[in-house]
């Protein structure tokens, strides 16, 4: 099947990618979206909090810049960070202008939560379900929109790329039909990653079963660059419930709102740690709760909401509120038990500011891309601003780039997959790496740590690729394959890193004096 763009991903990132490349495409422009999941089941789908951007007098796009280069921990790239805090404010309004229905006060002002990191309040939200109200808004102009046909159900496999005259350029993907295991080559002038993260690398995950860092995989096999894998986001509170099947995030914003954690013993978590107390930067009020819980062999610290009231916790966060409901836990009067969970991959393919990577033809969009916005931590709710504005970036590149006839008859093609099939071997190897990965690189790392990790997986991809060449191999180990192949990449750049910066702490290092030639940031050993 032949297009002029795919996009890979339905989530945010894939939609409003689809939504301006066919403004500005114009008529005739045909692109293919192949998404795996159904949208609800994506990561923007489930986000709570909301957009970052200015909208108050009393703030500024220097202050969001500033908050933005603090938090990312002199990892960002400024340039990048300047350029998507200026277009916040009007990626709102074209969404307001969609039919977005952001809270706003009676006479019509937007309300905006303040999360971890920020300096002043600047996050655009509908209620605790932003994601889902984008969602909502992006899929209708994406259906309306003649030229995007949407194929759902289908898992890329692999980019299909070429070589010319000693050039690299990406010509399409490989997918497989999730319902019959059939494999098809799609062919485009440019394809556009917008695959989300790869939170299901470790044991808990705010992240849906689709985050398996699939687009990110893909790009280590075509030997696309990737930057900063090491910055793994973990959430301070994911919802302590041993008896769930998925992690369940409650929002930053019920800290911003006046919740305080609490150590297992009840006393205040965050005070005297840091400036900003409750509201740290993420990797910073994380490991503090993830030490508090080493210490006392707690499986959970508290959150405290009682400040909140029971009344404006279920105005302002309804979804949460059901959801400890459910626990008996009463939101705005209870504490509820909260442990951090990996939340957000802050790198990924390297691209430049139109988030196009070092690989012709390939551009990534959203979570699974390194833009350069968020360096080693990111900043809360900068992650939906980014995926507004760089697929409108990325379009206004592809239009005004002529697009390259798709490239036909390439040979292969890959044998028929058992897309049900299951593996016993593969599911236990899944076990082992999210195991391995939690404890040897996770929110408290060591050398030796990262470095039995790092061989561990490279056994596991060598057994996943034997397992792949066999006739018909099953599903569970390409799965895996992606797992293992983005999780050592993971581990690589954690062990590239020279010093501990944002979400990266190595104990060696934090334990090491800093001494001349250690104070580089790891940047330019972080390039694969
Ligand atoms: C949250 O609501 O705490 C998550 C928002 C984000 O990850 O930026």
């Amino acid at each position: 099947m032949e297009a002029d763009v795919i996009v890979v991903g339905g989530g945010i990132a894939g939609m409003a990618f689809a939504e301006r490349m066919a403004a500005l495409g114009g008529a005739g422009m045909r692109m293919l979206m192949l998404s795996k999941a159904p949208v609800e089941a994506s990561n923007s789908y489930l986000a709570q909090g909301g957009v970052a951007t200015v909208v108050l007098p009393e703030d500024s796009v220097e202050q969001h810049v500033q908050d933005t280069l603090a938090v990312g921990a002199g990892r960002c790239d400024e340039h990048v960070v300047r350029l998507i805090v200026q277009e916040g404010p009007k990626a709102i309004q074209r969404l307001l202008e969609a039919g977005a229905r952001f809270d706003a006060d009676a006479q019509g002002r937007l309300l905006l939560a303040r999360e971890g990191g920020h300096s002043q309040a600047r996050v655009v939200h509908h209620r605790d379900t932003t994601g889902a109200e984008i969602v909502r808004v992006l899929r209708r102009r994406v259906m309306e929109e003649p030229g995007i046909h949407v194929l759902e159900h289908q898992r890329v496999l692999d980019l299909l790329v070429v070589e010319e005259g000693g050039v690299k350029r990406c010509t399409g993907v490989l997918a497989m039909h999730e319902g019959t295991g059939k494999v098809a080559r799609f062919e485009a002038g440019a394809v556009v990653l917008a695959t989300g993260g790869a939170g299901q690398v470790y044991q808990h995950t705010t992240n849906p079963p689709a985050a398996t860092g699939d687009g990110i995989a893909m790009a280590i096999r075509a030997g696309v660059p990737l930057r900063d894998m090491a910055f793994i986001q973990f959430h301070p509170t994911a919802l302590f419930d041993p008896g769930a099947a998925a992690t369940f995030l409650i929002s930053e914003a019920v800290r911003g709102a006046g919740a305080r954690l609490l150590r297992p013993d009840g006393a205040l978590l965050m005070a005297g740690l840091h400036p900003k107390g409750d509201l740290a930067p993420r990797n910073v009020v994380a490991r503090e709760i993830f030490r508090a819980m080493r210490q006392s062999g707690a499986p959970h610290v508290w959150l405290d909401t009682a400040p909140i009231g029971v009344k404006d916790f279920s105005r302002m966060f309804p979804n949460i509120a059901n959801t400890c409901g459910r626990l008996g836990i009463v939101g705005g009067r209870d504490r509820i038990p909260v442990m951090p969970a990996a939340h957000y991959s802050c790198g990924g393919i390297r691209t430049d500011d139109h988030g196009e990577s070092a690989l012709n033809n390939l551009f990534a969009v959203g979570e699974c891309a390194s833009s350069g916005l968020h360096g080693a931590d990111r900043l809360a709710s900068n992650s939906l601003l980014e995926a507004l504005v760089m697929p409108q970036r990325a379009a206004e590149r592809i239009a005004g780039a002529v697009i390259q006839p798709p490239v036909r008859g390439l040979p292969g093609q890959l044998p028929p997959i058992q897309p049900g099939l299951t593996s016993a071997r593969a599911d236990c190897l899944r076990a082992e790496l999210k195991q391995l990965m939690t404890a040897n690189v996770g929110i408290l790392r060591t050398l030796a740590g990262m470095e039995e990790a790092r061989d561990r997986l490279d056994r596991i991809s060598a057994e996943c690729e034997a397992a792949l060449r066999k006739a018909e191999p099953a599903w569970a180990w390409f799965e895996l394959r992606d797992l293992a192949q983005v999780a050592a990449a993971i581990a690589r750049s954690a062990l590239e890193q020279r010093t501990n910066a944002g979400a990266h702490w190595c104990e060696d290092l934090a334990a090491m004096p800093i001494a001349p030639g250690r104070q580089g940031s790891g940047a330019a050993a972080d390039r694969t």
